[in-house]
């Protein structure tokens, strides 16, 4: 069965799974297949909820043609393994914290987002996508290009 629902995790949720889930249903768009999906985001940590993307996301998104500016930090609940086929995460810590909440054992399926879209350069090496929340700006394109070519893997490998 193709995983359907689709939820991107990072840890404040307004830095890279927000620009992850704009990038992601963007390239499910232009394949035509958005309507076979549904896309989320949410956070490992609870600071940011309610809150709006940080302003350098919904920069880097719009400069690459995407509106993320109406999204808003949710935390990621244990429903959400119930509620979601697929958990994807931006590097390893949020996986850590992910399983932690993942409380009664919810089903989905929780990777790490390079590796479930074989961004890697070898069997074992997928690379964590940095947090740009206390870098430069160039952090932030590099999220964005590595989201974007995890995202192309990963509509490559469920939809062919
Ligand atoms: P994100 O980045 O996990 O990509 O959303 C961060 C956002 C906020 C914080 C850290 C990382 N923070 O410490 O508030």
């Amino acid at each position: 069965m193709i995983p359907t629902s689709i939820l991107f995790i990072c840890l404040g949720n307004i830095c890279r799974s927000p620009l992850a889930e704009g990038v992601f249903r963007h390239q499910a768009e232009l394949r035509g297949v958005s309507q076979h999906l549904t896309i989320a985001s949410a956070a490992t940590a609870g600071w940011h909820v309610g809150n709006p993307p940080d302003r350098r996301s919904v920069d880097i998104a719009e400069r690459h043609g995407i509106d993320i500016s109406g999204q808003i930090c949710q935390r990621l609940q244990s429903a959400d393994f119930h509620d979601f086929d697929l958990i994807l995460a931006m590097d390893n810590a949020n996986i850590t914290e992910a399983s932690a909440l993942n409380l009664d054992k919810g089903s989905a399926r929780l990777e790490l987002f390079t590796r479930y879209g074989r961004t890697g350069t070898g069997e074992d090496e997928y690379p964590e996508i940095p947090d740009p929340y206390y870098g430069g700006p160039h952090g932030f394109e590099t999220a964005y290009q590595m989201i974007k070519q995890a995202s192309i893997g990963t509509l490559d490998r469920l939809f062919g």
